[in-house]
């Protein structure tokens, strides 16, 4: 049935672990406005036919349709209210499933930009246009845009997500079975906007893990075959973290952050990602991809409770590129130990005042 139905819509195979159920919706709506369609053009057609005019005069014996009764009215409408809502409950529960991101998956940044993909991966390997994905395994996506907004959209997996510049918005899935399966770009992004596709290569554990997970080693120059990577001076691939470390080095990010969980100026980051931030304003927030990529380009937004907001823009300073190896380096220190002496910053310690030396701003 299931296959059937998808014959019939044209829809691409089910590739993902939420496919299935996202279809399973599409057809239960697609054949209940069928059905109403159906039922509305044959009540038209025998209307038709049971009160057409027989004669040029007005016919005495000619039947009158019946009001509908009050009741009959309500009920009808509290039928479709009844469809309605219920479409939406099914509905909101699978976007609830798409929005929460199951722990312990694969993090990959998604970089767009007129009108190419490129994929980035926490062991330092980055590809262009093609996503090497293992089946079986929650992958999440971290995607930034360089230039406009684009929108990946894997129609396989039935995931599509705008990708903007200056944030993070993130997807998941996870492949069900081995194969290749096309991404397009699904916003209108310039001239060669029809072209920008990409591809998902999801590959079974083993061979994932055999060809594309491994750090590969280049002693005689020889980089990765499936790899575009950065190679360090000792000719192994650099970390997404270790680039990250070196960005915030250059950008200067370690003059107010620290790596080990010593407050200074700004909140440490160790144990940072994927931990509640308390705010100066309202509920707290999860820092995840989104949270810290929206602190570096608007650090006034969401402040971390206990701080000054002092922190300057990096917006059009940091590329994106930049940015995930700054998240990916964040994420990495998630279980950092943190240093004995430094006491985790808590909801209700005291602001950390500037030095006036500072105060005329942090150069970025
Ligand atoms: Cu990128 Cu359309």
């Amino acid at each position: 049935m299931n296959e059937l139905m998808r014959r019939l819509l044209f829809l691409p195979p089910q590739a993902s672990g939420f496919a299935r159920d996202f279809d399973y919706l599409h057809y239960a709506v697609i054949t209940v406005s069928m059905l109403g369609v159906l039922a509305v053009a044959l009540a038209l057609l025998w209307f038709s036919f049971k009160y057409r005019r027989r004669t040029q005069t007005t016919d005495p014996a000619r039947p009158r349709p019946e009001p509908l009764t009050h009741a009959q009215e309500f009920g009808t409408a509290f039928g479709l209210l009844a469809l309605f809502v219920g479409f939406w409950c099914f509905g909101v529960r699978q976007y609830a499933v798409m929005q929460r991101v199951p722990p312990g998956g694969l993090l990959v940044y998604v970089t767009a930009k007129q009108w190419m993909w490129s994929f980035d991966y926490a062991n330092g390997n980055r590809t262009n246009e093609t996503l090497y994905v293992p089946t079986g395994r929650t992958v999440e996506l971290a995607m930034t845009s360089r230039d406009v907004i684009h929108s990946f959209y894997v129609p396989a997996f039935r995931i599509k997500k705008d990708v903007i510049p200056g944030r993070t918005t993130s997807v998941w899935f996870s492949a069900v079975r081995p194969g290749v399966y096309p991404i397009f770009c699904a916003e209108y992004c310039g001239l060669d906007h029809s072209v920008m596709r990409g591809r998902v290569v999801a590959l079974t554990p083993n061979e994932f893990a055999e060809r594309f997970e491994r750090t590969p080693r280049a002693p005689g120059g020889a980089t990765h075959p499936l790899a575009e990577a950065e190679l360090g001076g000792n000719g192994e691939l650099t970390s997404l973290a270790a680039r990250g470390e070196r960005v915030a080095a250059a950008r200067g990010c370690l003059r107010c952050h620290t790596l080990d969980g010593t407050p200074h100026l700004g909140p440490s980051w160790a144990r940072l990602y994927g931990h509640e931030v308390p705010l100066e304003s309202g509920a707290p927030v999860v820092a995840d991809a989104a949270y810290l990529t929206e602190s570096m380009m608007e650090p006034l937004a969401k402040v971390h409770r206990g701080f000054s907001p002092i922190m300057p823009t990096y917006r059009g300073i940091l590329q994106p590129a930049e940015t995930a190896a700054l998240v990916e380096l964040i994420r990495s220190l998630a279980d950092a130990p943190i240093q004995p002496t430094a006491p985790l910053v808590s909801a209700d310690a005291p602001a950390v005042t500037l030095p006036t030396a500072l105060d005329g701003g942090i150069a970025p």
